[in-house]
């Protein structure tokens, strides 16, 4: 799994790119099923909305072994080593629910802001990638993307401790706008499988899902093992500490587990 030329130029010069389809639907059907597993489970990593409902479950590929091989996948980590031209580790790891009927906001915010300034990773050489365990739709709580904003630094931003149940680092609506006016916008959408890759800088949010139809996303933070964070403040299942280079696996690990996973379940 190798970029093209187009395909790095769109990243290097929009921020973001999406590999539509990059996972099939067996692969990603048994990582779905599994997420709902884990959601059912109290633990400090699994946070939830004011309403209760599943917001995000932290770490999940240190518990889990179809999230562990996911985590480890060369059809997500090949694209991005090509992209720095260097090793990574795994700095973040969440699976994201916006569950159906009541999953909550995300307020416009870029994560490396919160990467410099709650972990002290020195430059952001960190991607963010999404893979989504359900088909995601422009309504049922897409990401929204605000192209070219990663090219404008880490922008000020104020510390929401409570429209949602997770505090965040967000932008005010001046600053959003005027991104905005620059760049438009826009909502990669797509089947379940698909992954979404995004510049650490570049401006993001979501609406609510207020539709039947759940929208699960893993996200997670590959960083360049050269840049590895300074000072941590937060636990080491939001941003971790082994800053050990991932080896990828094989391709097929995924299908090989999603057989055995239903070969068990029969
Ligand atoms: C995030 O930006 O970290 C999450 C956004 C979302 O799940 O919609
Ligand atoms: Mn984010």
């Amino acid at each position: 799994m190798k970029l093209n030329d187009a395909q790095v130029k769109q990243f290097n010069e929009d921020g973001w790119l999406l590999l539509p389809d990059l996972f099939t639907p067996e692969e990603v059907g048994v990582l779905s099923a599994e997420a709902e597993e884990i959601y059912k489970v109290e633990r400090p990593e699994i946070w939830r909305e004011k309403s209760g409902a599943p917001r995000t479950a932290f770490a999940a590929h240190l518990y889990n072994e179809a999230f562990g091989i996911l985590g480890r996948h060369p059809r997500m980590i090949n694209p991005v080593e090509q992209l720095f031209g260097e090793k990574l580790y795994m700095h973040q790891y969440k699976i994201n629910a916006k569950a159906k009927f009541s999953g909550d906001v995300w307020q416009w915010h870029q994560d490396y802001g919160t990467w410099k300034r709650d972990d002290g990773m020195p430059e952001p050489r960190a991607m963010n990638i999404a893979i989504f365990l359900d088909e995601v739709f422009p309504y049922n709580g897409a990401l929204m993307l605000i192209p070219r904003s990663q090219t404008d630094g880490v922008l000020a931003a104020g510390h929401d401790k409570a429209t949602t149940s997770y505090p965040l680092w967000t932008l005010d609506n001046d600053t959003v706008q005027r991104l905005y006016d620059k760049g438009g916008l826009v909502v990669p959408t797509g089947k379940a499988g698909s992954m979404l890759m995004f510049h650490g800088n570049l401006v993001h949010g979501s609406a609510g899902n207020i539709t039947p139809l759940p929208r699960k996303i893993v996200y997670l933070t590959l960083n360049a093992v050269s840049n590895h964070i300074k000072k941590p403040t937060r636990p080491e299942w939001i941003a971790h500490q082994d800053f050990t280079p991932i080896e990828p696996c094989a391709d097929n690990a995924l299908t090989e587990y999603a057989r055995r996973y239903k070969i068990a379940a029969e």
